[in-house]
């Protein structure tokens, strides 16, 4: 296994002066969940995605060479206009990478970026904006060392997005990331996300998310702060254990296409992570009430008519309804005639399994 001084450069051949980049990364849907992680974002168990198609950011990156490398020196645009409040967190981001990348210092930086899904729809832009930034500082060092492999590129790119968002390392490739260590993957690593390594069965091509937005405020906590409460949690060794075992689940599930297990493995997922935050101290509730309306109402659905679709969440109380291509059409009828009700302004957002981060 890799160690992080893998990517610790030990010099460049190349310079350059001046230039840009531009590139999109999408959002991810968790199928087994990262919640809990230790120093340095290294997670507290495995956890493996759907990349997705559509919910993306696309970040342009340009860079010029300064007389000065004593400090990061940046600017920021959001959507076209100058965004303050995002550079705390890009600055801890490059204060994290530094040390990977020695010569984002000698830069200044014009970072322009924008996001595919309405924003403060609740969907978490951390993930697809780390990823496409890391992307982006991962062009310029590849200017740097033209000899780099893809294989490092990509491996690298995941790693650095990590060190911004955990679950961003798995945005990075698609169309089903793995990331942790876990017995199954033997090349799975704790420091950055890995393609599903076996064949995926067909009944999972095309795999479907809709995303309903149930609920578009500001959350109460934070992931940051929810991932913390796992420290002394009362049930964290037991639910550490279970996501491995779920990881070996969802495997077989998609190796083989049995549905029935991998809603069993999706939903108890779900369902854990909201009761790991209901039995933190202090406690919390991401869910509405319409969050339980919907879940109530895709399980009577799915038992009248035995199409496999099933529901998933992030912390957050929207819901990702997910489901085989081959039952979009009804799937989509019954999102349009039962849920959309219980979504705030009627909103959802068709995705898709994708296949990652993307140059232009
Ligand atoms: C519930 O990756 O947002 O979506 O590493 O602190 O940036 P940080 O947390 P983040 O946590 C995501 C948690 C989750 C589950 C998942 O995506 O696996």
């Amino acid at each position: 296994m890799l160690s992080e001084k893998v990517f610790i450069p030990t010099g460049y051949t190349h310079t350059a002066d001046k230039g840009s980049f531009e590139w999109s990364a999408p959002s991810n849907i968790a199928l087994v969940k990262y919640w809990g992680k230790k120093e340095n974002q290294i997670p507290a168990n495995p956890s493996v995605s759907f990349t997705l198609n559509n919910c993306k950011t696309i970040t342009k990156l340009a860079f010029e060479k300064k007389d000065n490398s004593q400090n990061f020196s940046f600017d920021l645009f959001f959507e076209g206009q100058p965004k303050e409040s995002f550079r705390p967190k890009i600055e801890k981001f490059l204060e994290r990478i530094v040390i990977y990348l020695p010569f984002l210092k000698e830069y200044h930086f014009t970072i322009d970026t924008q996001n595919t899904f309405p924003h403060s729809s609740g969907i978490a832009s951390s993930a697809s904006g780390m990823a496409a930034l890391a992307m982006n500082f991962m062009s310029l060092e590849r200017l740097l060392n033209p000899e780099m492999t893809d294989d490092y590129f990509y491996k690298k790119a995941s790693f650095l997005a990590r060190l911004g968002s955990g679950s961003a390392c798995r945005s990075v490739k698609g169309n089903i990331v793995v990331w942790g260590e876990h017995n199954d993957f033997s090349e799975s690593s704790n420091l950055y996300g890995i393609t599903f390594p076996y064949m995926i069965h067909e009944n999972f091509t095309n795999y479907q998310d809709t995303i309903l937005l149930v609920d578009k405020g500001e959350k109460q906590v934070s992931s940051t702060v929810g991932h913390d409460l796992m420290h002394g949690h009362p049930f964290a060794q037991q639910r550490f254990a279970q996501a491995h075992d779920n990881l070996s689940k969802i495997k077989e599930a998609l190796i083989n296409g049995d549905t029935t297990t991998f809603i069993a493995v999706v939903e108890s997922e779900a369902l854990t992570l909201h009761a790991m935050m209901m039995t933190s101290m202090p406690y919390f509730i991401l869910m509405k009430p319409n969050t339980l309306e919907i879940i109530n109402k895709i399980w009577t659905y799915r038992a009248a008519t035995g199409i496999p679709v099933c529901f998933t969440l992030d912390a957050g109380a929207n819901v990702h309804v997910l489901y085989p291509e081959n039952a979009k059409d009804k799937v989509l009828e019954f999102i349009k005639n039962e849920l959309v009700a219980f979504c705030q302004n009627s909103q959802y957002i068709c995705d898709i399994i994708g296949t990652g981060a993307t140059k232009y």
